[in-house]
């Protein structure tokens, strides 16, 4: 068991890792050459990770029916005692007829990555129906088209889930330059551990980070230290897997949060970087209890969340997808995130009069500007300067470096 120490516990007590022992490698790996094997896509390869490295605890493969069951109707998973731990969207592995039909007098069979090779095992198989208009209704609360998770690794799946218990034959990598920043559960806990943190509290987000994004985690340190905590230390946690065409890439959003490190916006010695593999969702306030619980398991005990976490615009109507206020109401309400102190900030903009992100205040709304995403990409992509003090200069020029990458191709 991974030490735990005094940070708090992995859900269900124990993180669960999937990865085989060295050991017993080459022996599994003949084992997985002898079955039949499901070819997996990037985004099911993008769940083994989670999966394999112990985020997703205490599930120990792709979900079976009861707890695909539980989590799309409850968000939840029963424990043996009684107790809940959160499981808000449904972690599954999509098989057609053909590979049903493979498989079923098997109990168990070989994942192989999208290059081909064997990169796990599924043991104790249960197969049962993928019934994607439910599944979909429910995770999203909508079944407009246009739902890019739904498009991308929905709607074309298979007809047939398989639940079961993993074993992963190596660790997942990516060979992207940016390995080292896919620290585990186990290995985030070993450097909040060697820091002494006292308090952890976890930034999750899928875009560059802007002042307003570092007004919160800025005045997060601050009412910890006020509520006592000596050592509270921030994990900044940008999301690693599928993200939807427009948002901007892993590799220059990494290079982005560098530069706010390295310009002091936010202090490099009291902040943990690391990437978080899960795919994105963008299913509003379902996904952001799954963003809060895989950070439990991580060592957070403090959850950041602001205005419209994990959601997107409506892809056919002129509003947000979701209401921008409900993720922040539904994370502190969520089953089985008790465990967890839910830190809930108003939307930031900029402030015109006194030059800076702020906190938005009603009262005087002609003073703030909102400077959405599309804005954002149309000043970098002309080459031109957001207001003084909406992002530090360096982080600003990535952007800018980006965006006109993307009109010179
Ligand atoms: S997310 O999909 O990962 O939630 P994003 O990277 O935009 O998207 O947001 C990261 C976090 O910052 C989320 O908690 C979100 O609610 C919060 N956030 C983003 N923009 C603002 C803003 N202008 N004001 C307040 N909170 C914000």
């Amino acid at each position: 068991m991974p030490p735990v120490g005094s940070l708090i516990a992995p859900d269900g007590g124990e993180l669960v890792e999937l990865l085989v022992p060295e050991h017993l490698r080459t022996h599994k790996l003949e084992e997985a050459s002898s079955l039949p094997s499901i070819s997996l896509t990037p985004i099911d390869m993008q769940w083994v990770h989670i999966l394999s490295e112990g985020w997703a605890s205490p599930l120990c493969g792709f979900m079976r029916q009861s707890e695909y069951l539980q989590s799309l109707h409850f968000n939840s998973l029963r424990m043996p005692d009684g107790s809940r731990v959160n499981m808000s969207v449904p972690i599954v592995l999509a098989v057609n007829e053909f590979h049903k039909a493979s498989i079923k007098s098997y109990s168990s069979v070989s994942l192989r990555a999208p290059s081909g090779e064997l990169i796990a095992i599924l043991r104790n198989l249960e197969i049962y129906k993928h019934n994607k208009e439910e599944r979909i209704a429910r995770t999203w609360g909508s079944t407009v088209r246009g739902l890019p998770f739904v498009e991308e690794a929905v709607k074309n799946a298979g007809n047939w889930l398989i639940g079961g218990d993993l074993e992963v034959l190596q660790r997942i990598k990516y060979n992207d330059g940016l390995d080292h920043y896919r620290l585990s559960p186990a290995q985030l806990r070993k450097i909040l551990e060697e820091k002494k943190a006292d308090a952890v509290f976890a930034f999750q987000l899928r875009n560059p980070v802007h002042n307003g994004h570092a007004l919160l985690m800025t005045d997060t340190r601050r009412r910890l230290v006020e509520m006592g905590y000596k050592k509270p230390i921030l994990l900044l946690h940008p999301l690693g897997g599928y993200t939807k065409a427009d948002d901007v890439p892993l590799k220059w959003r990494m290079k982005q949060h560098e530069k706010v490190l390295e310009e002091g916006v936010l202090d490099p010695e009291s902040t943990v970087i690391g990437i978080f593999p899960s795919p994105m969702l963008y299913a509003g306030p379902t996904e952001v209890q799954w963003h809060a619980k895989a950070r439990i398991n991580a060592g957070a005990n403090f959850y950041i969340v602001g205005r419209d976490p994990a959601g997107m615009r409506h892809p056919t109507e002129k509003r947000d997808l979701y209401d921008p206020d409900h993720g922040k109401l539904v994370l502190s309400m969520a089953p089985g995130l008790e465990r967890l102190n839910i830190l809930p900030f108003e939307v930031a903009a900029y402030d015109k009069s006194k030059g800076r992100m702020a906190f938005f205040d009603s009262a005087r709304s002609e003073d703030f500007l909102f400077i959405s995403g599309t804005k954002m990409r149309n000043l970098a992509r002309l080459g031109e300067q957001p207001p003084e003090g909406f992002m530090c200069p360096g982080g600003w020029q990535v952007l800018a470096d980006y965006y006109q990458s993307l009109t010179r191709n």
